[in-house]
């Protein structure tokens, strides 16, 4: 399976970045996926042209109703978006979202048929304090839909995010093993289908070794998506 690399621009982009993705879409490279704000998305899908997915970076978990300023899973597909990225840490602090929140955006975003990226990862406490794995679990548990239909988990350690601080390749490795194993107790052998993408602080220069590492199917980019000359450095960088 080739590495899927990712970019999620945050509250990041107008009109005039549109360029960017057209350029991503212009490339020969076929295994990017951006999520823009909600703003851009229609845009997104337009000039991506089918050579890259367009997706959102949240969504509600009903389809439709009293939600104001909320956006549903049902309308992103309506715009052609393909996949929804829910539960990144910055929701769950911003937004206060639970994982039971998660969960049923989840459980929405598959519904609407959009693939769903679940994102999960400790706090830099949570890891000096010797709790990674537990905290994987705990998230695992509360979050994951019914089924892993369409379903990618992120592992992002939120004190990895925008912060040029990555995880030793060891760590990355173990925690991936780890999400690995809890995949595969709750869904059987289809655990072993769910794609593990690793995220924080990638950039085109940790991005080959990043990729490297056993159970990383692919990469989840904030900062270094905004442009396409960044994003492309990091999907040629995939071994
Ligand atoms: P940075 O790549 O800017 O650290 O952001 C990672 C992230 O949160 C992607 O969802």
């Amino acid at each position: 399976m080739p590495a899927l690399i990712v970019g999620n621009w945050k509250m990041n982009g107008l009109g005039e970045d549109i360029a960017e993705i057209a350029a991503m879409a212009g490339s020969s490279v076929r295994n990017l996926w951006v999520a823009p704000p909600f703003t851009l998305v229609d845009r997104a899908v337009i000039v991506a042209a089918g050579a890259i997915k367009i997706g959102g970076q949240d969504c509600h978990a009903r389809d439709k109703g009293a939600h104001t300023g909320c956006v549903s899973a049902a309308m992103l597909a309506d715009l052609g978006a393909g996949f929804v990225i829910v539960g990144h840490s910055e929701r769950r602090r911003d937004n206060g979202e639970t994982d039971a929140d998660v969960r049923a955006k989840a459980m929405a975003g598959q519904a609407a048929g959009l693939e769903v990226i679940l994102c999960i990862g400790e706090t830099r406490g949570e890891r000096d304090a010797g709790e990674t794995a537990a905290v994987l679990t705990a998230q695992l548990a509360g979050s994951l839909p019914e089924d892993s239909n369409g379903l990618i988990i992120a592992y992002e350690p939120v004190w990895a995010i925008g912060t040029g601080l990555v995880p030793t390749l060891a760590d990355v490795s173990a925690a991936h093993a780890h999400v690995r194993s809890q995949l595969v107790a709750r869904y059987g052998p289809a655990g072993h289908g769910v794609r593990i993408l690793y995220g924080g602080s990638v950039t085109p220069a940790n991005a080959g070794d990043l990729l490297a590492v056993d159970e990383v199917g692919g990469v989840l980019v904030g900062g270094a998506s905004l442009t396409a000359d960044s994003l492309l450095a990091i999907a040629t960088a995939a071994p």
